[in-house]
């Protein structure tokens, strides 16, 4: 009688024995959890597309912040949905503006056991809702718009930030961040760079969750989802310019962009699973088509697997719940 001489099934036949060969295992601190803020609010502001997510009050976020921190989740990336919005987005450059506020706040309710981040971004403050300044033909304006955002990351240093990320894809930002840094003495405040960061119709769900203003798309600073060499491009730009970690973004498309970038990369590699993923599970879920909590651990098993040290996603603290009761 024949038979194979190989059989991987040996290794498959209990859970001990996939748990001691996994080769790759998630765990609460690889984990961040992005969280919206909006001004104004008395009660936390639940976003349709992202059932389970929130607009916070300044309340619900310390208290979202203090569970990460019981969770062993690793990070909180901010966001801030500020009342008034114009063309220069000047309300990000306001120490008691919304974002620089809950940086302050949610700093002195976690104090350094929770990573804090903060988005270096114009978009959620510009009243045309581009992530920077519009010069009179109505493009976006690289160069202005560096100058706030270097302004925007020493508020945000100082609101007490332990991280920045600065989301915009204008050309040169991680230099300019960088110098404004160390020019105001937060030598010790790292950026995590979104490197690679695609236009993509997987953002949906979040331009809820921040109201944004914007007609029309990114296009003409977010990256074709035709390209992959690019990325290594974006990525070696910004190590040059002095990054402390490197983003890939969205997560579930790009998974062979997020392959490329961990291979190439020394310093540790970031993915995020943005708004639109969250929803799409979420949605099939809600239908019964899947298995929710199964469906959540593969598909950041999967962002781990594909090269990424830590994953930002809007199930970070649910899931570190799982791992710990594991
Ligand atoms: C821009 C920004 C976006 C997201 C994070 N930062 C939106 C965009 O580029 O249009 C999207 C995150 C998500 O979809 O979950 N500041």
């Amino acid at each position: 009688m024949s038979f194979p001489n190989h059989r991987p099934r040996r290794l498959r036949t209990t859970p001990a024995m996939r748990r001691l060969t996994a080769e790759n295992r998630l765990a609460p601190a690889d984990l961040i959890l992005p969280a919206f803020i909006r001004e104004g609010l008395t009660e936390p502001s639940p976003i349709s597309s992202m059932p389970g997510v929130v607009q916070h009050t300044t309340d619900s976020l310390k208290r979202a912040a203090a569970e990460a921190v019981e969770l062993g989740v690793g990070g909180i990336m901010l966001f801030g949905v500020p009342a008034v919005r114009d063309a220069q987005g000047t309300a990000s450059l306001d120490p008691d503006g919304v974002l620089n506020k809950a940086i302050r706040d949610v700093r002195a309710e976690v104090g350094d056991d929770l990573v804090i981040m903060g988005d270096v971004c114009l978009d959620e403050f510009t009243d045309h809702g581009h992530c920077g300044v519009l010069d009179a033909d109505g493009y976006v304006d690289n160069d202005a718009t560096l100058e706030i955002y270097g302004r925007m990351a020493v508020a945000q240093a100082e609101a007490g930030a332990h991280v920045l990320g600065p989301s915009g894809m204008m050309d040169g930002q991680i230099a300019v961040i960088r110098q404004a840094l160390e020019e105001s003495g937060h030598k010790n405040t790292a950026v995590l760079a979104y490197a690679a960061k695609y236009a993509s119709a997987f953002y949906g769900p979040f331009r809820e969750a921040v109201d944004s203003q914007l007609k029309g798309d990114r296009r003409t600073y977010q990256m074709d989802a035709a390209n992959r060499r690019e990325a290594i491009l974006e990525v070696e730009l910004d190590l040059e310019e002095g990054a402390d970690m490197v983003m890939v973004k969205p997560a579930m498309s790009y998974l062979d962009i997020l392959a490329d970038v961990a291979a190439m990369s020394p310093v540790p590699v970031s993915a995020y699973q943005i708004s639109g993923e969250y929803a799409m599970i979420e949605a099939a879920a809600a239908n019964g088509w899947i298995d929710r909590r199964g469906a959540i651990t593969e598909s950041v098993l999967g962002i781990k697997r594909a090269g990424a040290d830590t994953v930002l996603t809007y199930w970070a603290s649910e899931l570190a719940g799982w791992l710990k009761e594991s």
